[in-house]
């Protein structure tokens, strides 16, 4: 999936520099086209002539060391690359990419292309939970640079922290994945529902559910990393990184997010609805906060079924299904119930999974039949979703 690729590989100074030596060299043998450039504190690492022996390649090292036909080397490789990874990354790579100092041909290329960039951090534990070093890594996620790692381990200073490069395999994988994204989604609309609705009693308080976001957002992201245009109708989220290129329309409660899928419904093809939408509201919303002396019982009335009632012949529809008891029954009655394409079945009693965690175990169900997926990270799953959703969009 990675043959014949254009991969800028940005080596800069860090012991873990040797990782990249075996990382070229497992790029070069799945057939990708590979240009290291070494920065200058990274020569006291590793040779250029290690480098330019595996990748058949120069390696480039300054700005005034031309060796391509163009004489500006920084330039005509990023237009060409398919894919720039920075391994390791010191915390000063990781400033002046994020405040796009282009001292050296490093941050040069990567401003000059249009590639996907993965930076891979490499440094001394304290060093990386500094703020200054959060401050520029929160910078690059918010600009949709893929950070890969680091690591939990033991470090060069001899402390067990999070400072470790991503081991040069699983660098390897990530680079694979992030190249064989499929953009098969490309003219696709879709609404994508997240995060728990808040449905209020009163100025202070409400009702809500346990809901993060976490699901709804990996979806979004997946639809937007695969082409499609997408609208992120949400509840209360716990962390809206990353959404860089995603419509976001905040909402309280179910009925306004009722309002506002029917709003985008005529323009879109999909609808994802991974919201916990509350099954009730408060039937007497009080403007003023209630005495607690008086506050005994409150009134509910019910909430729509939003999913139901959303036309399944005007949009593909895909429902998501938490269960703590009868999964797969439940999850099929649903599927027919509220006329969807697919339900995504998660049983929200597992250890590591559902609500509030990184990863999910999901089952999805559609006319097909099931297919049953071990406990995998959000994203991951996301991907999955659409592979097996794909097949009802035109
Ligand atoms: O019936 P249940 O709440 O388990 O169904 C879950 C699915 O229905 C989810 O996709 C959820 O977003 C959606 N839903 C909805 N409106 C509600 C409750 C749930 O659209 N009032």
């Amino acid at each position: 999936m990675i043959d014949k690729k254009n991969i800028i590989l940005c080596v800069t100074g860090s012991i873990a520099a040797y990782k990249s030596v075996y990382l070229s060299s497992a790029l070069v043998k799945s057939g990708a086209n590979v240009q290291v450039i070494l920065s200058k504190s990274a020569k006291n690492f590793v040779g250029e002539s290690s480098f330019s022996g595996i990748t058949h390649n120069p390696v480039i090292t300054g700005y005034y060391d031309s060796k391509t036909d163009l004489s500006i080397d920084h330039i005509d490789i990023a237009k060409k690359a398919d894919l720039i990874v920075v391994a390791p990354a010191t915390a000063n790579i990781l400033a002046k990419i994020s405040l796009g100092i282009s001292s050296d041909p490093i941050v040069g290329c990567i401003l000059a292309s249009k590639a996907p960039v993965i930076v891979a951090p490499a440094m001394d534990g304290d060093m990386y939970n500094s703020p200054q070093v959060q401050k520029h890594i929160n910078e690059l996620r918010r600009i949709n640079i893929h950070l890969s790692g680091p690591e939990k381990g033991r470090l060069a200073s001899g402390i067990n922290e999070f400072g470790r490069m991503t081991e040069p395999e699983d660098l390897l994988e990530e680079i694979i994945e992030k190249l064989s994204k499929k953009k098969d989604y490309e003219k696709i609309n879709a609404i994508v529902t997240a995060g728990g609705t808040i449905e209020e009693i009163d100025p202070v308080r409400y009702i809500s559910n346990k809901s993060s976001g976490k699901m709804g957002i990996a979806i979004a992201k997946a639809l937007r990393d695969r082409g499609a245009k997408v609208t992120l109708i949400h509840g209360k989220l716990e962390n809206k990184s990353d959404t860089y290129g995603i419509r976001m329309v905040s909402v309280i409660s179910a009925l306004e997010m009722k309002k506002e899928i029917e709003n985008h419904v005529e323009n879109s093809q999909l609808l994802i609805m991974s919201a916990a939408v509350a099954d009730y509201r408060v039937k007497n919303f009080s403007k003023e906060k209630i005495k607690k002396e008086s506050m005994n019982s409150i009134e509910l009335e019910k909430n729509p079924d939003i999913l139901k009632e959303i036309d399944g012949n005007k949009i593909v529809k895909v429902g998501f299904a938490a269960e703590s008891e009868k999964l797969l029954e439940n999850a099929k009655k649903k599927l027919s119930s509220k006329n969807c394409k697919m339900i995504v079945a998660n049983d929200i009693t597992l250890e590591g999974s559902g609500f509030g965690s990184d990863n999910n175990k999901a089952v999805l169900i559609d006319e097909n039949g099931q297919e049953n997926l071990p406990l995998m990270n959000k994203i991951k799953l996301a991907h999955k979703i659409l592979d097996r959703a794909k097949k009802y969009i035109n």
